[in-house]
């Protein structure tokens, strides 16, 4: 692992001579882990015509980077050996050749775990409410919140008194899923790991009841709780969760698939119950997406979440690594459950 500092003598233009970069060296079995990745310091890159040099802040880490560099068949190509992570990243435009992105505009894109990414501005996002953290980009207002949104209201479609459960309830898509769904008028019931983030559940995120996947009492909770029967399940996790949450579906509910982070192989496929019956009897619709199909819907998101944000109905959480070394054990950790809210790496300098 590189210990040098981040950023070495400047050059005539005020730049760093050269900058720090995540490569994927080796193609995972399972979860990513550190030894997947190498930091690697490269000269610094210069934009050429039409191109701009954006200076990383803020790098993401998502559950979907197992997917991304995954072997098994997935919904876009794996990121090669040898590359730069793929991740969503946000920052400020440094060096432009192009007068619509000067210098100081805040943007975000896939601009991978980097310190700086030389880009066509096609790629980029303007970064509009400037008066919210530019870290929200990634989170709240990035691909968690988008994805909560047009999840819970486009393909779930909950109505007022309706019961909405949601798996990974604390984590950055899932808090966001339960709060908009109370603001729905819904009833909430949050599935999570541990007590700390049962109690952040029901004391930070309003869900109406929350529950520890972990503790042994977690299927005679489900039934307390789902008695009357899930109208939506917002499923993080698929796996043990979801099959005990499917029994206690209602006449009509609606399965949003949204992850499946409780899936612990690809490779052996995971075998599981046989599920129709309960979609017959119950006359359920299960239906997953990628987010990255709705593109349209960003916009309508982020008008909803930023006024939420605004006057106090959706709070959210930040879970902050300090520095792009920590960006190599940061995917596992995810799969540890050790992050509280939405996991994030600040760049240093
Ligand atoms: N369909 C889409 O377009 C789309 C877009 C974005 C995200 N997603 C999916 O949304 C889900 C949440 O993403 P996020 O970014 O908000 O992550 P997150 O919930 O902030 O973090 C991941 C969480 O997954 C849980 N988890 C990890 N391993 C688990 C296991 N074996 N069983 C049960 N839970 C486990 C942990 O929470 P606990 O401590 O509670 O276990 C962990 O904190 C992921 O499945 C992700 O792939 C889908």
């Amino acid at each position: 692992m590189d210990r040098t500092p981040s950023h070495p003598p400047s050059s005539s233009d005020g730049l760093p001579q050269d900058h720090r970069q995540v490569l994927l060296v080796r193609r995972p079995s399972g979860i990513p882990s550190a030894a997947d990745f190498e930091v690697v310091r490269r000269p610094m890159p210069r934009p050429g015509p039409g191109e701009v040099l954006v200076r990383n802040a803020w790098l993401s880490v998502e559950p979907a980077m197992r997917g991304w560099v995954s072997a098994v068949a997935n919904y876009s190509q794996p990121v090669p050996l040898g590359a730069v992570m793929r991740s969503f990243a946000a920052g400020h435009v440094v060096a432009s050749d192009d007068g619509a992105w000067p210098v100081g505009t805040p943007v975000t894109g896939l601009l991978g775990w980097q310190e700086y990414a030389v880009v066509r501005p096609e790629v980029l996002r303007r970064v509009e409410d400037a008066d919210l953290p530019l870290s929200t980009a990634l989170g709240v207002l990035g691909i968690n919140g988008v994805t909560a949104h047009y999840g819970l209201l486009e393909v779930g479609c909950p109505r007022p008194g309706e019961t909405v459960v949601v798996s990974t309830a604390a984590g950055g898509v899932g808090s966001a899923v339960g709060q908009i769904a109370r603001m729905q008028g819904c009833r909430t019931v949050g599935i999570t790991g541990g007590e700390v983030k049962r109690q952040l559940c029901l004391k930070r995120y309003g869900y109406d009841a929350a529950l520890d996947y972990r503790a042994a009492s977690f299927e005679s909770d489900l039934a307390r709780e789902l008695a009357g029967g899930v109208n939506v399940y917002f499923d993080n996790t698929a796996g043990r969760i979801s099959d005990l949450v499917w029994p206690h579906l209602a006449v009509g509910a609606r399965i949003v698939v949204c992850g499946t982070a409780g899936v612990a192989s690809w490779d052996p496929w995971p075998q599981g119950p046989r599920l129709e019956r309960h979609l017959l009897v119950k006359r359920a619709r299960v239906q997953g997406f990628v987010i990255f199909d709705h593109d349209d819907h960003g916009p309508v998101a982020r008008r909803d979440l930023a006024a939420w944000i605004r006057d106090g109905r959706l709070v959210y959480d930040e879970d902050v690594l300090e520095g792009i070394e920590q960006a190599p054990g940061a995917i596992e950790g995810l799969y540890r459950g050790e992050n509280l809210g939405k996991r994030l790496i600040r760049v240093a300098g």
